[in-house]
Parts: structure tokens; C-alpha cells; sequence
């Protein structure tokens, strides 16, 4: 459930959006339309284009269907490269090839010690170093020699995937795009994402901030009445608050929070130390072969979305260390194991309000943002809502307020502890 809102606005809507401003923006030519809407994100990543004719926005499948790619790399030994699903799916074989969250490092440099860097180091499965300017790469080894990707040429890679699925539906190559960020990203980081554009040999028209991309897929800039928009996007590893302002047309950002710790990643993470304490506990041994944590971290991410639909769901795993084995968790026990999760995100929604100097009675119903969501969606694909967006937007001048765990400051001040010693 958690992912779930997320994932839909950052997999679909914001695509819409991006493909309709666009072609409003630049009024495109005729069919075949030449510029794509992409919203390259954390964990999942679309691609889409308006009809100027019709006045359709589509969000393109690629070859297996899927309008939300994984964010995924991977890499065989031979060099190959592997993108979306197909990365996923031999994840667990290959962890240290594999390649995800690239978006955290794009157009960032780090210090050495840089605490979160250090940590992020020992958190993922492949090899993360600094080049001598604090810019960070992923090393992969390969039979040829170990080969060095940045975190725009993983950005890129995914690009090209996104541009060669839309070739094969439309006929004719995307040369332009207009790509969405985080309302947060400096000038530096939107620069990487627009650079990772231009390495997928993409003319980039403009990096839009995604909660505007958000607030203009659920139409509401056409809607009377509306001053200001609460966005909040939980997505896969990021949560994102922000609360614009609709001015005469433009998007001016008020004032953002969140967290960039904290996503549907996290409430992941709660199940599947639960899983793991109840295997060990069962069978009394330690769960600690990587292939084995793998599955049961697909698996666990699956029934997670299982449950936005349905009270109850089985987990069933086939493990090397023990077998088979399957677990019936409810919506109560997700939802228990991640209370003080839950319980943070309200945080970061009263400070970004306040710094607003709003109240919070027209905040967004997280409830009813899926199905408001929905709606737009079946509006689309019936044709009925064709997108005429003349909202623009202002960058933001303001600075994003970060907040944090409870398990997250612990942890900080276990590290502080440790570094004293
Ligand atoms: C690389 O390895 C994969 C898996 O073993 C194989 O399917 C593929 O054909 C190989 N590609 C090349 C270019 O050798
Ligand atoms: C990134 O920044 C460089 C240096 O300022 C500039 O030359 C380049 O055009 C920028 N690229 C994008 C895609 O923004």
C-alpha cells in the first residue's frame, strides 16, 4: 500500500502529465509526435507522448507489456546489459551486477567520510566508490575486467530502453524529451538528469519538478478554486512533500519536506526482517544466503501490492537453506510492523504546511488520491480528458526540510557512538 500511491504517480500519472504539458508547450506536429514525456524515477520509470491531433497522452508498454519499468540494471558477465523486469528477474543471481537506486547519486559529489555515503556502501549488494572529485560510480566486475558505470549512464540506459519500446510502438525515433526530477534536485542534479538524457541521445526541452508534473496530471490547475496543492509521493525509496501555489497559471513551490530515506523500500525491509526471524526461528537456522534474501525481498515487495487489493495474502518461498516455506501476512500485521513509518510521514506533511503558513483542510485524501488518480487515467484512455495544460512552473528558492525515523536517529546516534570509540 505504501508503494502503491507512489508508484502510480510516479509510474503513470506524472508521464501523462509531462506528454500533455509538452505538447501543449510546444505544440507538436502532426503524428508521429516527436517529443517524449519521461519520468526517470528511484525504483520505477515511464515513457510517454501526446497526440497534438487528438489530444490523447499515452503512456507506451514495452515489449513486455509494462507501463512501469524497474529502475533496474543489470549487467552479465559478458557484458551484456539487461533493463527493467528481465533485471529483476535475475537480480538474485547476479546482486552484484545489478544495479538500482542510481537516481540517489546522480549529479551529487560526496566526501569521504560522508556518513550516508559510508552507509550506502555497506547497503547495497554491488560496489559503489568516489572518483577523485567525490562523484560517485559503480564498479561491476566483468570477465573482460571490472567495467565503471556512472549514475546518468545507468539514468541513460534506462532512457534508451524507455526510447527504443516507444520506437517500436510509434514507428519513428523520440529525439526530445522533457524529463521530470525531484522538486528538490539543485541545478546540478537536474544537469545530470538532463545529461543522462542527452547520453540516451536525447534533445532535452526542459526538466520539470515532479510535484508540479503530479498536481498538472490530476487536473488541478483547471480546477476552480484552487490556490494550493499538497503533493505527497511516497515513492519506492523517497518521500516527497511539497505544497505549491497556483498563481495565474504557474506552479510556485511554498515549501517541501520529507524524507530521503524513507519508502516503499522500507516498509519492505519490516517484513522481511519478520520473515526472516520466523524462518530462523522454525527451521533454527541463520537466513543469510544472498540469493535466498533476494527472493524473499521480491517476494515480499509482491504481496505488499497484494494487499493494497486484499486483507490477507500468502508469501510463499522456496529457499536454498531450508526449502519450502509460506506465510500468510494480513494488512493489520504490515501495518503494525510499519506503524512508526506510518506515523512519520505525517511529520514531514505538518512542517512543510506550516513553513507554507497554510492549514491542513485541503490537503490531498491519500485515500482518494488513487482513485482521483484512476479517473484521470480512464478519462485518458477514453479520450474524454485530453490534456490542455498551460500551467508552467517557478523553481523552487526554498530548501527542502529534511525529517527522519525514529529508527533512523538511533541509528545515527549508534554510528556517532561508534566513530567516538
Ligand atoms: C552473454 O551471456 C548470456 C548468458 O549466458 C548469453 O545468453 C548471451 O548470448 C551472451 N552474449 C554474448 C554477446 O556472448
Ligand atoms: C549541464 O551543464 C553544462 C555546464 O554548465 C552545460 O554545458 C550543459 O548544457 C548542461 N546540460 C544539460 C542537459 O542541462
Amino acid at each position: 500500500m505504501a508503494g502503491s500511491t507512489g508508484s502510480f504517480i510516479g509510474g503513470g500519472i506524472l508521464v501523462l502529465l509531462l506528454a500533455g504539458w509538452l505538447g501543449q508547450k510546444y505544440g507538436l506536429p502532426p503524428p508521429p509526435p516527436k517529443i517524449a514525456g519521461i519520468d526517470l524515477g528511484t525504483t520505477y520509470s515511464s515513457i510517454g507522448i501526446y497526440h497534438a491531433v487528438t489530444g490523447e497522452t499515452i503512456i507506451l508498454a514495452d515489449d513486455l507489456g509494462k507501463k512501469s519499468i524497474p529502475s533496474v540494471v543489470a549487467f552479465l558477465p559478458n557484458g551484456t546489459v539487461i533493463v527493467g523486469s528481465r533485471a529483476v528477474e535475475q537480480q538474485e543471481h547476479n546482486p552484484k551486477r545489478t544495479i538500482y537506486d542510481a537516481k540517489r547519486f546522480i549529479g551529487r559529489n560526496f566526501e569521504r567520510d560522508n556518513k550516508d555515503f559510508l552507509a550506502d556502501q555497506k547497503r547495497y549488494p554491488f560496489k559503489i566508490t568516489l572518483d577523485p572529485n567525490g562523484r560517485a560510480f559503480f564498479e561491476i566486475p566483468l570477465d573482460e575486467g571490472t567495467k565503471y558505470v556512472y549514475p546518468e549512464e545507468i539514468g541513460a540506459i534506462i532512457i534508451n530502453y524507455l526510447k527504443s519500446a516507444a520506437a517500436k510502438h510509434l514507428g519513428a525515433v523520440l529525439g526530445q524529451v522533457v524529463i521530470s526530477c525531484p522538486a528538490e534536485f539543485n541545478e546540478k542534479q537536474r544537469n545530470f538528469t538532463g545529461i543522462a538524457a542527452e547520453i540516451a541521445e536525447m534533445e532535452v526541452r526542459r526538466v520539470i519538478s515532479e510535484p508540479t508534473a503530479a498536481a498538472l496530471a490530476y487536473g488541478l490547475h483547471k480546477k476552480q478554486g484552487v490556490e494550493n496543492v499538497v503533493v505527497v509521493d511516497l515513492g519506492g525509496g523517497t518521500l516527497d512533500v511539497s505544497v505549491l501555489w497556483l498563481q495565474g497559471g504557474v506552479f510556485v513551490t511554498q515549501a517541501m519536506a520529507g524524507n530521503n530515506r524513507l519508502g516503499g523500500q522500507d516498509f519492505n525491509e519490516r517484513v522481511q526482517k519478520h520473515l526472516i526471524e520466523k524462518i530462523s526461528e522454525k527451521f533454527e537456522k541463520t537466513i543469510d544466503d544472498k540469493e535466498d534474501i533476494q527472493q524473499i525481498r521480491l517476494e515480499v515487495e509482491k504481496g505488499k501490492i497484494r494487499l493494497t487489493n486484499v486483507p490477507s495474502t500468502t508469501i510463499s518461498l522456496n529457499l536454498k537453506t531450508v526449502g519450502k516455506w509460506s506465510y500468510e501476512l494480513t494488512r493489520e500485521e504490515f501495518e503494525k510492523l510499519n506503524e512508526d513509518l506510518l506515523k512519520s510521514i505525517e511529520l514531514p506533511i505538518a512542517a512543510a504546511l506550516e513553513d507554507a503558513k497554510k492549514s491542513a483542510n485541503y490537503g490531498v485524501d491519500p485515500e482518494l488520491a488513487v482513485v482521483t488518480g484512476a479517473s484521470v487515467q480512464a478519462g485518458v484512455i477514453g479520450g474524454g480528458w485530453p490534456l490542455q495544460v498551460a500551467a508552467m512552473e517557478l523553481p523552487a528558492k526554498r530548501r527542502k526540510r529534511h525529517f527522519f525515523t525514529e529508527q533512523q536517529k538511533e541509528n545515527e546516534q549508534d554510528r556517532a557512538a561508534a566513530t567516538e570509540l
